[in-house]
């Protein structure tokens, strides 16, 4: 059994993982300031920290406790046209947070660190699928903030003998199959939870982002990637870092489905129809984001259990049906179970 912190433990992609940890038997500690995450997607028994992690005496206090095995970073500004207004508050902000929070597990003796990092890092790539050895360059401020804490992360571990992972997600998506889990952004900019909120009459009609691109059907291709399968790369991650290795990996399917595709994927599995209608092309959206996981294969044994587009989509459907209100309606939920 390990110890671990875990940033942003209470959001989509980190409370996955606080779950699989808890499942595999280790001991969590979650940080989180509560501005996207949910104190209701933290299980119960799990200590969670409100608060923010550019208040450094918070974190000093976390790290003052037991010592951690490693420290998971999820915590983060994430929005890539967010990014593109306010871009020095989002290098400030994620570069900064992730440094120090290097620092504080530098300094408290913890030999591993794990980050969230992205596709956005590649901007638009030569060539698909995209492997490690493609040019890092980032088309958006939200790219080069990941990158930068990436490079900090490479100067810990030459330095300080901090080894580190970065997991570059592509789409993340879905839901806990068991259903405890599931997405809740407020505002919601993801097509998966967008189609279903449509279909279901909880949001406005979807608005397709471009019909005018060079792939087969003329809508952008992405690589969605199950939460779950992600949360298992974390685990798999850890145990490199643990032997001593630091890496930095590709994480999605290697398929990638077009806008249309996701809609139908979504009628398809829900039985009703996705109001749409066709918008212009978004803002620095590439045509195409398809990953090769097959560094993260060799490295860890990863393969994914839900690499099914209609898995994925399946799985977020369920939550969001149980769930209409996302984590407003948790507790209510469980209290009338
Ligand atoms: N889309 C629409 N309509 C919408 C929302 C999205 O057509 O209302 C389209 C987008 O244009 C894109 C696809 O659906 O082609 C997926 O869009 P998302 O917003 O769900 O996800 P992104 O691909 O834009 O973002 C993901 C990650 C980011 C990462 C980025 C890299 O969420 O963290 O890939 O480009 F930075």
């Amino acid at each position: 059994m390990a110890r671990f912190l875990v940033t942003g433990g209470a959001g989509y992609v980190g409370s996955h993982c606080v779950l699989a940890l808890v499942e595999r038997g280790d001991d969590v500690v979650v940080i989180d300031n509560l501005r996207q995450g949910h104190r209701a997607a933290v299980p119960a028994g799990v200590p969670l920290i409100e608060a923010d992690l550019a208040d450094r005496a918070a974190v000093a206090s976390v790290f003052a406790g037991p010592r951690f095995d490693g420290v998971l970073h999820f915590a983060a500004l994430s929005l890539v046209g967010e990014s593109m207004r306010e871009p020095l508050r989002y290098m400030a902000e994620n570069v900064g947070n992730t440094l120090w929070l290097a620092d504080a597990a530098v300094r408290a003796g913890c030999r591993s660190f794990v980050m969230s990092s992205t596709a956005a890092l590649f901007g638009t790539p030569d060539t698909i699928p995209i492997d490690e050895g493609q040019p890092l360059r980032p088309a958006s401020a939200y790219g080069e903030s990941k990158l930068m804490a990436e490079r900090g992360l490479d100067w810990a571990e030459r330095v300080h003998g901090l080894n580190s992972a970065a997991l570059r997600y592509f789409n993340a998506a879905g839901a806990d199959p068991a259903g405890r889990l599931g997405e809740d952004h407020d505002p919601e900019t993801h097509l998966i939870p967008l189609a279903i909120n449509a279909a279901l009459g909880l949001g406005p009609e979807l608005t397709v982002f471009g019909t005018d691109y060079p792939t087969p059907d003329g809508t952008c291709l992405r690589d969605y990637v199950h939460v779950t399968d992600l949360a298992d790369a974390h685990l798999r991650v850890l145990d490199v870092l643990a032997s001593g290795r630091s890496g930095r990996w590709n994480i999605g399917n290697g398929r990638g489905y077009s806008v249309k595709e996701v809609i139908a994927a979504v009628e398809r599995i829900g039985g009703r129809p996705v109001p749409h209608r066709i918008g212009p092309r978004r803002d620095g959206d590439p045509a195409a984001l398809v990953a090769s996981s097959a560094k993260l294969a060799a490295d860890t044994g990863w393969t994914p259990r839900f690499a099914a587009l209609d898995d994925i989509v399946a799985t977020a459907w369920a939550w969001r049906v149980a769930h209409p209100r996302g984590y407003g309606d948790r507790r209510p939920v469980e209290a009338a179970a």
